[in-house]
């Protein structure tokens, strides 16, 4: 199934710590960002890369898209103040009837066939998120005092790509510009408008390169990649 995807690069990477976007470090001898976009560049279900960049990293993105002969990028759209409102930028460029992902630049370790599972149900359902079952024990706590134990069956940690048809997700930014309300995810725009929203059960290695500590993780399944090609 064919679809466009926006990928959102116009962070800054504060809780990295590096003094500088994330997405450049290097891992594997490539930058993060560069990873993901060779993703979808070798999916031929791909059509379009919309790639969301800040001013400050502009330049140096598309050097890097154009070393590393990324073909697909279609455009680079200014970014936002928020997460939320640097998708929705390259949202209002996107054509009509077709279906959008929104994956996060910042996790890199996604599959092809992951998009291709989570871009089926969007296209029957309309919307749908790749995620994962949570492993730990969540409880509610209020100040120090446990309130309640949550019941860890129905509570699932939501990844990215978000998968939705291109009307859906639009609806979504602009509603949720006409309530001045900002949301986590694009799902959540989507779940206000009362649109089903559903998952698609993805890999534990979709890790979104978020503090310091994510990078041990990273090389570590690099590594086994490594081993397994
Ligand atoms: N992002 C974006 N525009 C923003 C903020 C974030 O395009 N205004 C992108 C990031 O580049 C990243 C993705 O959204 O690929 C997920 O955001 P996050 O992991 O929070 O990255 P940063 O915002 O860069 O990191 P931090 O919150 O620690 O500053
Ligand atoms: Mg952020």
């Amino acid at each position: 199934m064919a679809y466009e995807v926006i990928i959102p690069a116009a962070g800054q990477g504060k809780r990295m710590g590096l003094g500088k976007n994330k997405l450049f470090l290097e891992l594997d001898h490539l930058p993060v960002f560069i990873h993901t976009l060779i993703v979808f560049e070798n999916d031929p279900n791909c059509n379009g890369i919309w790639l969301v960049v800040s001013s400050d990293d502009k330049k140096q993105m598309n050097e890097l898209v154009k070393k590393y002969a990324i073909t697909k990028v279609t455009a680079l759209i200014e970014g936002g103040s928020e997460r939320q409102h640097s998708v929705y930028h390259a949202v209002k460029e996107i054509p009509d009837d077709t279906i959008v992902l929104v994956h996060d630049a910042a996790r890199p370790f996604i599959q092809t066939d992951q998009i291709a599972r989570l871009t089926k149900v969007a296209e029957e359902i309309g919307a749908a998120v790749l995620a994962v079952p949570i492993k730990d024990t969540v409880k509610k706590v209020d100040g120090d005092l446990v309130v309640e134990t949550v019941e860890r069956s129905s509570l699932w940690a939501i990844q990215t790509p978000q998968a939705f048809r291109i009307s859906i997700l639009k609806d979504a930014h602009e509603k949720a510009v006409v309530d001045t309300y900002i949301g986590t995810d694009d799902a959540s725009l989507v779940e206000r408008l009362g649109q089903a929203v559903h998952i698609v059960e993805g890999n534990y290695d979709n890790i979104k390169l978020t503090t310091p500590e994510d990078l041990y993780f990273a090389e570590a399944i690099v590594a086994k990649r490594r081993t397994k090609n």
